[in-house]
């Protein structure tokens, strides 16, 4: 099945598939299955944020859109030469299947092609999928099966970047009294009071043992954005700050970093999954704009 919606396109050595159907429009790297861009056509803004110093090379991973986490995150546990958040997002994809859905939408069946280096990373034997649904709403449906015969635990998730009108003017919902911790803070454990706003500075805190989906509140967009989770037990949120986005070097021009807040379905810490031989676990992630 393919999508009368789908192009193939190819740059620097790298595939795209670019979808423009009734819906949306949305552009997703084969290397990393990374949804760069998506838009559904009934929003006046983006809602994803791309970084204008975002490079598209190989092996590098993409500032901005939907990058995916797995099987590790942050740093490797033992081995800081790794890539951080696992080599899910830089390593090569194959599309199997495209499918028109009724309602308009494009569904997208995307398998990670395991590499001589990812086989080095990880000794055993696994396969990862990933279903993208691409209209009014961006669905992402990350599926790891265990093919080994032992039990193996991973760390998980959608680090997406999301386009604001500035960092100061949001908040985000849903993870009120939420047990946190801190990665700017030494890792220290918190509960988090209230609604979260922002103050310009780093902010990056892992909320643990929660399933709450969370609404970004922008006033001056006149928006709301939902990110419902699915299998979910973990959100970061994450926001740079001036020092952090000026020494990481792809976070565009002055400023630009304040456009932008990370709200990352994710399992990681201890909610790390543990799957079981012949076992698959799934988690998922649905974005929706609604305007005022
Ligand atoms: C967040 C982490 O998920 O990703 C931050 O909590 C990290 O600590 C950020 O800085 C960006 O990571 P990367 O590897 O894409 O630069």
């Amino acid at each position: 099945m393919t999508s009368k919606y789908l192009k193939i396109e190819e740059s620097n050595g790298l595939q795209y598939l670019k979808i423009d159907n009734p819906l949306a429009q949305a552009t997703v790297s084969l290397q990393g299955a990374h949804v760069s861009w998506w838009r559904p056509k009934s929003t006046t803004e983006d809602v994803l944020w791309l970084s204008t110093d975002a490079r598209f090379e190989k092996g590098r991973s993409i500032r901005g859109g939907v990058p995916i986490i797995w099987p590790w995150f942050g740093q490797h546990p033992t081995d800081n030469s790794y890539c951080i958040h696992g080599f899910a997002r830089v390593i090569p994809w194959e599309l199997v299947k495209s499918e028109d859905l009724k309602n308009g939408a494009t569904k997208l069946l995307l398998r990670m092609v395991p590499t001589q280096e990812v086989k080095k990373q990880l000794s055993y034997d696994f396969s990862l999928e990933l279903i993208i649904i691409i209209g009014e709403s961006l669905s992402t449906n990350l599926t790891t099966t265990n093919n080994a015969s032992f039990p193996f635990v991973i760390s998980e998730g959608f680090h997406t970047y999301f386009y604001i009108s500035d960092i100061e003017n949001i908040k985000i919902k849903g993870l009120e009294s939420a047990v946190l911790t801190d990665k700017v803070n030494n890792f220290k454990k918190d509960i988090e009071g209230d609604v979260i706003t922002f103050s310009g500075s780093e902010f990056d805190k892992v909320y643990l043992n929660n399933s709450n989906d969370c609404f970004i509140e922008d006033e001056k967009f006149n928006r709301v954005i939902t990110v419902k989770k699915s299998n979910s037990n973990s959100t970061v949120i994450w926001t740079p700050g001036e020092n952090k986005a000026k020494k990481m070097g792809d976070m565009g021009a002055e400023g630009e970093w304040r456009r932008m807040v990370c709200v990352e379905a994710v399992n990681a810490l201890e909610n790390n999954v543990v799957i079981y031989p012949g076992k698959s676990h799934t988690i998922g992630s649905e974005i929706a704009v609604q305007e005022y």
